[in-house]
């Protein structure tokens, strides 16, 4: 029986990973050091303040800063990010998502968001994604980043659901073993090697149908 789905925002129903990467590196670059695709990796579904120790660690700076300063490089990016999702429109929603979107909803399901973001509503009011949702849990309502299940058991909760009846979309590894931690199946969305311990996995949504989902799951 599944009652909820849960989406993840940032990789899942948006790419908006590209908006960090671009943010993150022109912070790395102000410091003097650069910052790659592949070092990014390791921030998809990290929390803005872990983030920033990772890049830190990535340009051998970790330990330079004081905690205000932290927060002082974090809003700077931040800033940059905000400037960037401001001009995000619906085209930029993946493919098949809307159409998936609308199979779970007329076949019962709840919908809820349980992302990591602080920006998440700024994201779906520009996407025009916001009228999906049923709940929506987002960064500013949480207390411990992924991979705590903390999000994720908001979510469920928030739409009437024990976590045996949700299950978790996520791009990100932290995002799966949050999930598994909250005692919900899950879908990896993309070709990421870091998607293993999903219970099942998927290209994208595009061909994806809840038929489908409950045949896997
Ligand atoms: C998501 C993204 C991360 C991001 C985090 C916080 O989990 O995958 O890359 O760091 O949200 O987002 P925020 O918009 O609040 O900085
Ligand atoms: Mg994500």
């Amino acid at each position: 029986m599944i009652k909820t789905c849960i989406f993840d925002l940032d990789g899942v129903l948006v790419d908006t990973a590209k908006y960090h990467y671009l943010a993150w590196r022109r912070l790395a670059s102000g410091l003097g050091f650069d910052f790659s695709e592949h070092h990014n990796e390791a921030l998809k579904g990290v929390s803005r303040m872990a983030s920033l120790d990772i890049l830190l660690g990535v340009g051998g700076m970790r330990g330079r800063f004081s905690q205000a300063e932290k927060e002082e490089l974090a809003a700077r990016k931040n800033g940059w990010y905000v400037e960037y999702i401001s001009r995000m429109a619906p085209d930029e929603i993946l493919p098949g998502v809307v159409r998936f979107l609308d199979d779970v909803r007329r076949a019962g399901i709840k919908i809820a968001l349980g992302s990591a973001s602080r920006n998440a509503p700024l994201i779906l009011a520009r996407t025009g994604l916001s009228s999906f949702f049923d709940a929506i849990v987002d960064g500013s309502m949480i207390s411990a980043a992924k991979p705590d299940p903390q999000v994720f058991l908001m979510g469920a909760e928030l739409t009437g659901a024990e976590p045996a009846a949700c299950v978790v979309f996520e791009d990100a590894e932290a995002g799966i073993e949050a999930a598994a931690r909250a005692g919900m199946r899950s879908v990896g969305v993309g070709t990421s090697p870091t998607l293993a311990r999903a219970t099942i996995r998927i290209d994208g949504f595009e061909g994806f149908e809840v038929a489908k989902m409950k045949e896997l799951l």
